[in-house]
């Protein structure tokens, strides 16, 4: 009756079924979503007027009368493909010709196309742990198993080349092919960005073993410094010429201007000649069968990329208020260790292991009505991590800091 691909019903975790039942009100460290936040403009909250008049903005620039006729391009109209090449040239200095674009509705379509392009049902795809939880159920969608490849826990979670031949080496072993490679560039949520020289390792390996290299860019408008060997947007990483494997860099609205609900994401694809037209031809081919990017955003695109900075500057503002508090709560020497923030809406916080995580996670909400994600959601290598979002409003933060800080600092 049902395909085997959703390997349903989906139990709810411990923490879902809290609170599925829960009636008393909570403090949500866990909430990214930059639309309810309380940055929007007119609402109280609002960053220094950075936000203000967004709304009306937004509003105005997806009241636009071409809208009423449908002109489909499968790759995205050509408008709405140069506002991101011209987004790439002023913020990040790299140039991308409009036609190595392709829009999807968001930047989980564009996985699911790019799947859908590289693999076959039964390859194998790689993923970063710990890294974003909605790669699996996006693997899974396409019939391709996931498996991981380790950050260096040692170095701070940052990417090496080396974990990955090891997992291709194991997967090829045992009979499989790897059909792409996922990186999270930065990552989230621990906000590592990957090394040049690793990246160079990466393309050969990719050359070598004949698989497709995506990166997920989503937080790439959010790093505090860059380090100067970080690489920003790995499909320019050469400027002189393309790189020797497959790769396609994935950015959209939903973080880089804060506009989730507009659904609009792009792939900013990039390979050797020939292989490049194909993946693009076939691309285009697969985005030809949805068309699901809408007309009305497509054409407001070059004014919500235009406006998108001041958003993300009030974003970025609030960011680091609430990391600069979480810093002060939780002081080096303590028990609670933070990460260090290097970029991205996230922190990690590595807890005493003295229960496991799900246990901590279920007290905080239980005994003290704060919530925060347990790290094995994103698939920490070890316990015990909790994972908090610097994005809600300050007041909710410290309160919520507060809690924390009773709750797993008693002694403090
Ligand atoms: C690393 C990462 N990639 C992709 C997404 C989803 O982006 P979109 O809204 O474009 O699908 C998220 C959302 O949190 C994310 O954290």
């Amino acid at each position: 009756m049902f395909s085997r691909r959703i390997s349903a019903p989906h139990e709810l975790n411990r923490l879902a079924r809290a609170l599925a039942g829960r009636t008393r009100p909570y403090l949500d460290l866990t909430v990214t979503n930059p639309t309810s936040v309380g940055l929007r403009s007119g609402e109280v909250d609002a960053f220094d007027g950075a936000t203000s008049g967004r709304d009306a903005r937004v509003l105005a620039a997806l009241a636009d009368q071409r809208g009423l006729v449908y002109t489909p391009d499968p790759k995205g109209i050509l408008s709405a493909r140069t506002a991101v090449s011209n987004y790439y040239a002023a913020v990040h200095g790299v140039l991308v010709p409009p036609g190595q674009i392709v829009l999807a509705a968001s930047s989980s379509e564009a996985y699911g196309w790019l799947l859908k392009l590289t693999g076959d049902p039964g390859d194998v795809v790689l993923v970063p742990a710990p890294s974003y939880p909605l790669l699996d159920a996006l693997a899974e969608l396409e019939c391709l198993p996931l498996r991981r490849y380790a950050l260096a826990s040692e170095d701070g979670f940052a990417f090496h080349a080396a974990a990955v031949e090891a997992e291709v080496q194991r997967v090829e072993a045992s009979g499989h092919r790897v059909a792409a490679v996922v990186l999270v560039n930065p990552n989230n949520p621990t906000g590592t960005s990957l090394a040049l020289a690793e990246l160079g390792a990466l393309f050969a390996l990719a050359k070598e073993r004949g698989f497709a290299v995506i990166s997920d860019e989503v937080f790439v408008d959010y790093r505090y410094s860059d380090r100067p060997q970080d690489v920003r947007v790995a499909a320019a990483t050469t400027s002189t010429s393309a790189p020797d494997a497959l790769v396609f860099s994935l950015g959209g609205l939903s973080k880089s201007a804060g506009l989730p609900q507009l659904k609009l994401g792009w792939i900013f694809a990039n390979g050797p000649a020939g292989l490049l037209e194909d993946a693009l031809e076939r691309l285009e081919w697969i985005a030809d069968a949805y068309l699901s990017v809408s007309t009305q955003v497509q054409l407001a695109l070059p004014k919500l990329l235009a406006h998108a900075r001041g958003t993300a500057d009030a974003i970025w503002a609030r960011v680091l208020r609430n990391e600069r508090s979480l810093q002060a709560a939780f002081p080096p020497g303590g028990g609670v260790t933070v990460l260090p923030v290097r970029a991205g809406w996230a922190a990690c916080l590595r807890v005493p292991a003295v229960r496991p995580e799900e246990e901590t996670v279920l007290d905080l909400l239980e005994s003290h009505d704060v919530l925060v994600q347990p790290g094995y959601f994103y698939e920490f290598p070890f316990e015990a991590f909790v994972v908090v979002s610097l994005l809600p409003p300050p007041g909710v933060f410290e309160e919520g800091l507060g809690r924390l800080v009773r709750a797993l600092t008693p002694h403090a």
